[in-house]
Formats: structure tokens, C-alpha cells, sequence
């Protein structure tokens, strides 16, 4: 859970539904977790306890010539971690900001230094985690501040039900548009959303079902996170589109838009100043622990082929990603750094965040669903009568729908960005 919530529910899953179609784009969401994110959430774990290694050692055990694969995704994850670390660095610019009273426009935080000195502070409380290897510690914080922040984010909601602009917000919502339907580019984003929200696709998960003791029940687990998962982002958006809709602004605002809408919930709201703070808080802890789960997948990799300790492993990764990272930092900053017109964290996101997602949950579908033993993973999704049926239905799902729809959702993917000549909006 603590991997599975964090930015990508409040940050990414409101600005992807703002700018694909609203309620239209809830439904390859949604579609994407049921077909293929439940199914790999599951056998992720499955694998990882079956194989109890991580990614690169996992794909190895596999087949030999998959090892490079694995290797391939911990780079990806790498990319990922990179800007994901520049918004966490926002919530902690913005934590600073609000019990100082200071009115935390984006435009007007993102006119200052402030957004890279926080992405340095924040990449470097990451590798400070993971170096220390307290992540026994994230587990228990997170076991403590997780349902605190599901706690804050209901009042928000519940606050957003309260104004003007809900009814307009609740049918842009939940009254989909199914002419977006049409457009191949909401689908894929749809399903890499799905993804990106449960942490699957990138090793993350087999990682963590390295970890995972021989009694847990898988099946039940995963149903447990990806509904946790699902219910935290669709009330992230309840908090976020009645402010949208009551204060003006475009729903389609890009990356930025949690950030511009949420600071005035709380100069509205009242006792705003408490809950806002409170909220960064907890954000910021959500964002972390999902941070610290993808940086020990980069970090175990290394350590597997190096020999060296994770530790090691990450000191030397503190560099690479500081300067990485400040590429997206900097497109947020005065700099004002953009490839291509777009700022490169957009960018980012769109390149690793939605292609490269899709890319890493077809070939972890490959490798999971027809390189591993499959008798072996069945069974440690399920052991009881009901839970079997669970493995058999998700290993079904995992084998043919999955890399069947992800082969076309990356093929209309690319023949429309063939098409367009480049990535068309956001
Ligand atoms: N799921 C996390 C979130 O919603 C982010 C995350 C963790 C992730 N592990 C991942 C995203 C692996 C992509 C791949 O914020």
C-alpha cells in the first residue's frame, strides 16, 4: 500500500482524467486494473516470492537471456523516480509554505529556486532511506500515516461537496463523454495510469514479494491495495474537480493542476491552514515510501550484479539522480527548461510514465505469465478452493487479455504518434 499510494493518485490520476475526458478517461482506468493491473499486482508478488530475488534476478531465473530485460526495467525506474522526485519535492515546498501563511500559488513558487532546492532535499531523503536500509521503518510509518492521509483526503472531499461548482464536477466525473473513447491516446494513458497507481510494471512488486512471508495471502493482498488504491484516487479527484469547476480554471491544466487547485482548498476551507499542513504531511510521507520502493529496485539491481551492498549501491546513485532529476526541476523553475516546446517533466512523464510503463507491463506479462513456471506461481496465489479459482482466472487474464490489449494499446500508441508527428497535448 505504501508503494501503491502516493502521487500517482492525487497528483497524476486528477491531471490525466482533467486532460483525457474526464469520467471517459475513468473508464480504461479502471478496465486497465480489473484486466491487467489486479492480475500482475498478483503474480508480481507471486513471483517474487516463488523466485524470493528481485527483478533482474527474478527475469534471470526465468531465462537466462531475460536478465537484460530486468536490467532494462531498473533503468526505467530510474527515469520514473527522477521527476517523480521533483513533484515530491513540490509537496514539501508546499508543507514548508502553508503553516508560514504563505499564499502557495504554483506560478508564483515556481517563479523561485524553491522547487529545485526541495527536489534536492527531497532525492536526497530518499537515498538517505534506502541507505540506511530503514525501510522497516517506512513500512511502520506508513502502516501509521497512510490511513491518516486517506482520513484528511475524505474531509476534503467532503468539503468539495460542499460547493458550487460539484454538480458540475460530479457529472464531469462520472458522466463520461464517450466520444474521448475514440481517441487511442486516452486508452493508453488509461491503462499506464492503471499501472503507474498500483506500482506494477517495474519490478517494484516482485521486489516487494521477495520480502513477503510464506503465509500472506497473496490474492486477498493485491484485491486489498488495488481497492484501496482505486478508492484513494477517485476521492482525490472528488477533492479536486469542485474546486476546478467553483474557482475557474481549466480541468485540462497539465501537471500543475493539483498543485494550483488544492492551495486554495485551504485558504477556503476552514481550519484550512491545520488540514493543509497536515495534508502536505502526509502527501509527502505517501510520496516518499513510494519513491523509496522504486530507488531499492534500482539499488538491489545494482547490488545483485555488483556484489556490493545496497547501501553502496545507492551512494553511487545519488548523483546520477540528482542530475537527472534537475532536468525536470529545472522545467518548473525559472529556467524553465523544455525539449521539444514541452517542459521536460512532462515530458518525463509522458516518455517513461505512459510509454515506458506499458512497454514494462507487457514484457513483466511475458516474462510472469509464460517464462515463469506456471504451476509454481498458481499456486502461490492461491491455495484455498476460492483462491484458486483467483490464480486461474488472473493467470488466464495475465497470459492472453494483458499482452493483448498492451499490444495494442502501444501499437495505436505509436502509429498515432506517427501519424501526428509528434506527442500530440498532454
Ligand atoms: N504507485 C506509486 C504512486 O501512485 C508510484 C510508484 C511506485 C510507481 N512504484 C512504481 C510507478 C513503479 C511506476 C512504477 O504514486
Amino acid at each position: 500500500m505504501g508503494s501503491a499510494v502516493g502521487l500517482g493518485n492525487i497528483w497524476r490520476f486528477p491531471y490525466l482524467a482533467g486532460s483525457n475526458g474526464g469520467g471517459a478517461f475513468l473508464i480504461p482506468y479502471l478496465v486497465g486494473i480489473a484486466v491487467c493491473g489486479l492480475p500482475l499486482l498478483m503474480f508480481e508478488y507471486a513471483a517474487g516470492r516463488h523466485y524470493r530475488l528481485g527483478v533482474m534476478g527474478a527475469f534471470k531465473a526465468m531465462s537466462r537471456r531475460y536478465e537484460v530485460v530486468g536490467l532494462a526495467i531498473a533503468a526505467m525506474v530510474f527515469f520514473i523516480l527522477s521527476y517523480y522526485l521533483v513533484v515530491a519535492g513540490w509537496t514539501l515546498g508546499y508543507l514548508i509554505a502553508t503553516p508560514i501563511g504563505k499564499e502557495a500559488g504554483f506560478s508564483a513558487f515556481t517563479a523561485t529556486w524553491w522547487p529545485v532546492a526541495c527536489f534536492v532535499v527531497t532525492a536526497v531523503v530518499c537515498c538517505g532511506v534506502v541507505m540506511l536500509g530503514v525501510t522497516k521503518g517506512i513500512e511502520r510509518t506508513s502502516r501509521a500515516l497512510l490511513p491518516l492521509l486517506a482520513v484528511v483526503i475524505v474531509l476534503m472531499a467532503g468539503y468539495g461537496m460542499t460547493l458550487e461548482g460539484r454538480g458540475e464536477a460530479l457529472s464531469f466525473l462520472f458522466k463520461p463523454d464517450l466520444s474521448a473513447l475514440g481517441d487511442p491516446l486516452v486508452w493508453a494513458r488509461g491503462f499506464s495510469q492503471a499501472f503507474f497507481s498500483l506500482g506494477v510494471g517495474m519490478g517494484v512488486m516482485i521486489t516487494y514479494g521477495s520480502y513477503m512471508a510464506r503465509e500472506s495471502a497473496i490474492a486477498r493482498s493485491s484485491v486489498i491495495v488495488a481497492s484501496g488504491d482505486v478508492s484513494v484516487a477517485l476521492l482525490a479527484g472528488l477533492a479536486i474537480f469542485p474546486l476546478v469547476f467553483t474557482f475557474g480554471g481549466p480541468p485540462g491544466a497539465g501537471p500543475q493542476l493539483a498543485f494550483e487547485t488544492l492551495p486554495q482548498v485551504f485558504s477556503h476551507m476552514p481550519g484550512g491552514m491545520l488540514v493543509g499542513s497536515a495534508f502536505y504531511l502526509l502527501l509527502f510521507v505517501a510520496a516518499l515510501t513510494s519513491a523509496v520502493s522504486m530507488l531499492q529496485v534500482v539499488a538491489a539491481t545494482i547490488s545483485d550484479r555488483t556484489g556490493w551492498s545496497t547501501s553502496r549501491a545507492t551512494r553511487w546513485l545519488v548523483l546520477p539522480l540528482l542530475g537527472l532529476g534537475l532536468l525536470s526541476a529545472l522545467s518548473y523553475a525559472p529556467a524553465d527548461l523544455r525539449f521539444f516546446g514541452q517542459p521536460v517533466l512532462d515530458l518525463m512523464d509522458t516518455t517513461f510514465g505512459t510509454f515506458g510503463l506499458l512497454v514494462g507491463a507487457l514484457v513483466t506479462c511475458i516474462a510472469i505469465f509464460w517464462l515463469a513456471d506456471g504451476l509454481a506461481m498458481k499456486e502461490q496465489v492461491g491455495h484455498g478452493a476460492p483462491r484458486r479459482f483467483v490464480a486461474w482466472s488472473g493467470f488466464l487474464l495475465g497470459r492472453y487479455v494483458a499482452p493483448i490489449t498492451l499490444l495494442a494499446s502501444l501499437a495505436t500508441l505509436a502509429a498515432s504518434l506517427i501519424v501526428l508527428g509528434e506527442l500530440r497535448g498532454r
